[in-house]
């Protein structure tokens, strides 16, 4: 193994962008599919071999995928994996994006119930410390909206961490007016708030997500880098910007030296390190993501513990955890 996979390997890691639906490998949906008397489309290891062709194509996939998981046991089972996978490369702390749109099959309490289960079942069999945040569509109304929240209020528990939005904004416009509301009636509630923006949607899209929703961290924000006070801005203001380079090459850039990643640590944005939808991106590992990060941009080993620290900094988790994440971060600082 090379000194650098090493690194990344050994390094304590902090996720905070990974959508859960896209964390099931084939064989665990197979399991699931048996139990529902249905078959994959395709063997599989073949599963994710999709061709979407843009963000809608993709979440439509999303869609048939999550139609496997047929019980709210398949779906504790589902989070308690993503918890052990976690463990296997050290990552210490996730936090993984639920859209319930995707999972029409179950009710909201059920939903909560069901992840924060095996959540708990996963960090007691030694995997990571996972929590969740229940995802709003940019398509969704504002009634809907406030119906999530309402259920995240009466369905409360210790892993639900907060409220996101993600979706197409290049098909719904801007719709920051349409999701204050409910925005901020999770944020009196105490819940950590977090948007996709500057993705599907330029720099006007993360404005929205700081002025209207009044998100503490974008997921993505890469395209504020067509803004270059927006961008100085960001960064004067460590909004935490949850990067993730392989998904963007994917779905975003057609050339990659378009994405701004090195930019963004030039300028002093509060950069961290995610995967998006790891089994699109081939199973991919949040260590193999890093390693392309590290490459991609020449980033130090230093940039990339700093992203780890920015990452714990902006968690949803309270100061605790925080102090042990940092603990075991700088434990491994001193051994490197
Ligand atoms: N949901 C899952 N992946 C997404 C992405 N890359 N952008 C917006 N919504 C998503
Ligand atoms: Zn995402």
């Amino acid at each position: 193994m090379d000194h650098l996979t090493d690194f990344l390997l050994q390094m304590p890691k902090i996720e905070l962008h990974v959508h859960l639906e896209s964390t099931m490998p084939g064989w665990l949906l197979e399991r699931f599919a048996v139990r529902q008397g249905r078959t994959l489309p395709r063997a599989p290891e073949e599963l994710y071999h999709c061709s979407a062709e843009d963000l809608s194509d993709f979440l439509g996939f999303l869609d048939r995928i999550c139609s496997y998981v047929g019980t709210t046991a398949d779906l504790a089972e589902a989070a308690e994996h993503f918890s052990a996978a976690c463990r296997e490369e050290n990552i210490l702390y996730a936090e993984a994006i639920l859209n319930p749109t995707h999972w029409p099959q179950f009710s909201l309490p059920d939903i909560i119930s069901a992840v924060t289960e095996g959540f708990d079942r996963g960090e007691a069999a030694g995997g990571a410390d996972c929590r969740f945040t229940l995802s709003l569509s940019r398509n969704q109304t504002a009634e809907e909206a406030d119906a999530l929240v309402s259920a995240m209020e009466r369905c409360r528990t210790p892993r639900l961490a907060g409220l996101s939005i993600d979706g197409n904004e290049a098909l719904s416009g801007r719709t920051g007016d349409r999701f204050a509301p409910a925005f901020a009636r999770a944020r009196e509630l105490g819940f950590g708030l977090t948007a996709h923006a500057g993705e599907s949607s330029g720099p006007e899209g993360v404005l929205d997500a700081l002025e209207c929703l009044k998100a503490d961290r974008i997921d993505h924000g890469v395209r504020a880098a067509e803004d270059p006070a927006l961008l100085e801005r960001l960064a004067a203001q460590r909004v935490p910007l949850n990067v993730c380079l392989s998904s963007n090459l994917a779905l975003l850039y057609r050339d990659p030296r378009e994405h701004p990643l090195r930019q963004l640590l030039d300028v002093g944005a509060a950069v961290t390190l995610s995967r998006d939808d790891p089994m699109f991106l081939g199973a991919l590992t949040l260590t193999e993501e890093l390693r392309r990060a590290a490459v991609f941009a020449r980033m130090s080993e230093a940039e990339l513990l700093r992203c780890q620290e920015i990452a714990v900094d902006a968690a949803f988790c309270g100061e605790e955890t925080k102090a042990a994440l940092r603990a075991a971060l700088e434990a491994f600082r001193s051994q490197s």
